[in-house]
């Protein structure tokens, strides 16, 4: 059997400019050591993504990436940054259609969709986000709310695509909240969503990662199931002792 990959995601959302995070990265890089078949992943705010990939340039398992991105190469989008652009400061991941830019900053399907296809164009990997809220969960309709999430991402995105491409699964009634779904939770939710991609004639494992108020006491439990390939994590990111102590347990 193959080795089990993990990755562990690290969110840091409005946190973090480059002299924090310069300190940050160097104490967690004092903490921890290269593990065979678990990657560490950095999304820091934009403004700290060149200092976080030269302070972390000596680490092959860690990569850096950028927490959003425009669809479009240049032009009169003020506030807004390219893929080429965070690529050119070091990153080499995106998240695209995350909860809080969904709910907060209005960011639709079709533009998640966009996001994912300009960052596989340029050959950063997109981390493409997907959960519903708790009124939709508690008016069952988790399932219906994945899909239509996904379904212009499915469509944007050639089946030979996916091979490059990497999924969260992130309930937003978890996120910062405390609450986390149980393990057979999400482990249903990621199953659904790998039939999904089957349906679509994806074959190869995309991976799957769990977000939502993951943290030291409940990572193992999480990871226990098979259906996930590792997790998404914001508060419990922050500090570089905490962070250091959660990767290093499984
Ligand atoms: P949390 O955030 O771990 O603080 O719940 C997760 C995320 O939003 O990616």
């Amino acid at each position: 059997m193959p080795e089990r990959s993990l990755i562990y995601a690290a969110n840091w959302k409005m946190n973090h400019g480059p002299g924090e995070a310069r300190a940050v990265a160097e104490r967690f890089l004092s903490l921890t050591s290269p593990v065979k078949g678990r990657s560490l992943w950095f999304f820091p705010p934009a403004v700290s993504i060149n200092v976080l990939a030269q302070a972390t340039r000596n680490r092959p398992d860690i990569r850096i990436g950028v927490q959003n991105v425009h669809w479009e190469s240049k032009g009169a989008f003020t506030g807004e940054i390219s893929v080429r652009m965070a690529m050119e400061a070091g990153a080499h991941s995106a998240l695209a259609g995350h909860s809080e830019r969904r709910q907060l900053f209005g960011e639709t399907d079709d533009q998640v969709a966009k996001k994912a296809k300009a960052a596989l164009n340029l050959g950063v990997t997109p981390l493409v986000c997907v959960g519903e809220t708790l009124a939709e969960r508690e008016g069952g309709r988790t399932e219906s709310v994945i899909m239509r999430q996904l379904g212009p991402v499915l469509e944007a995105l050639e089946p030979p695509e996916w091979s490059r491409v990497v999924l969260a699964y992130e309930p937003v009634w978890a996120i910062g909240t405390g609450k986390n779904a149980t393990p057979d939770d999400a482990a249903q939710i990621h199953e659904l969503i790998r039939i999904e991609l089957g349906r679509h004639g994806i074959t190869g494992r995309v991976p799957i990662l769990y977000g939502g108020s993951v943290n030291a006491g409940n990572v193992l439990s999480l990871l226990a199931s098979p259906q996930l390939d590792g997790v998404l994590v914001g508060g419990a990111s922050l500090d570089a002792e905490g962070w250091a102590e959660l990767v290093g347990l499984s």
